[in-house]
């Protein structure tokens, strides 16, 4: 029976309205990396950091999960109610697959979340979106919390628990991810060489694709509800009620 492991990234999110990162209209387009996505930068002009945070967790209340979000619940709860199992993984910091109803791990940190570096303590928070104002933190009072989102420099959250995972799956699928950032890029590849059945959603083939993947190009929120209607019939799964 199959251990399913799914590494999400920002095409997945596109079809709700979500801009990517990369690529003509891409979000790192018209900025740069350095100033806005990096501890230097925030160190350098917290102002401008936050303002352009504020705007990506403001921009959240106008989007809602799409067909594929929903689908891959879909399948998580069909496989756990075969006793499967299945580890949802996502580089995106917006919070739609937590709001159609998954639980991820959010290896790139997440957007409604807000991080205080003087005493560690993290806030739920979409509440406060000011751009001009920073946030004080509740617990230390310190004056001004960061998004908390991983910046390039960075480690990525939940590792270990990722590559627990990656090591004893027998099927893989990246969708919407370019495969550019380390060290999600390298799971397809790792899961490839461990003997894995490797599916890939997106728009072209991603940089780190092989002719070994099961290429599947399309829009995430056409190709993933099929492919979860097809793994549910391929595996006899019983689709559990919403
Ligand atoms: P990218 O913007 O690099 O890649 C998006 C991928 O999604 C591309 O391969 C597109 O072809 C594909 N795509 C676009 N629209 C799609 C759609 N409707 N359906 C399916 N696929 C679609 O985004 P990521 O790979 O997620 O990290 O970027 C990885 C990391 O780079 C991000 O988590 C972020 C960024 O810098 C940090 O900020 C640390």
């Amino acid at each position: 029976m199959p251990a399913l492991f799914i590494l999400t990234g920002a095409g997945i999110s596109a079809d709700s309205g979500i801009p990517t990162f990369r690529g003509l209209d891409g979000l790192w387009e018209g900025h740069d990396l350095e100033d806005v996505a990096t501890p230097e930068g925030w160190s350098r002009d917290p102002a401008l950091v936050w303002r352009f945070y504020q705007q990506r967790r403001a921009a959240l209340g106008a989007v809602q999960p799409n067909a594929a979000h929903h689908a891959l619940l879909k399948l998580e709860r069909a496989l756990a109610a075969a006793g499967q199992r299945f580890t949802l993984v996502t580089q995106n910091v917006d919070d739609l697959h937590q709001r159609a109803g998954s639980q991820p791990i959010a290896m790139h940190g997440e957007l409604r979340s807000l991080l205080c570096e003087s005493c560690g303590a993290r806030e739920r928070d979409l509440e406060h979106l000011d751009p001009a104002t920073f946030k004080a933190c509740s617990s230390c009072a310190y004056p001004r919390l960061r998004p908390d989102v991983v910046w390039f420099g960075e480690m990525p959250r939940a590792i270990r628990r990722i590559e627990n995972a990656l090591a004893g799956c027998t099927h893989f699928l990246a969708c919407g991810t370019s495969g550019n950032v380390y060290p999600a890029a390298g799971y397809l590849a790792y899961a490839r060489a461990g003997g894995a059945h490797t599916w890939i959603n997106s728009m072209e083939a991603p940089d780190n694709a092989d002719p070994r993947d099961e290429l599947l190009l399309g829009r995430a929120s056409a190709v993933i509800p099929a492919l979860v209607e097809r793994l549910i019939a391929e595996w006899g799964l019983e689709p559990c009620a919403d």
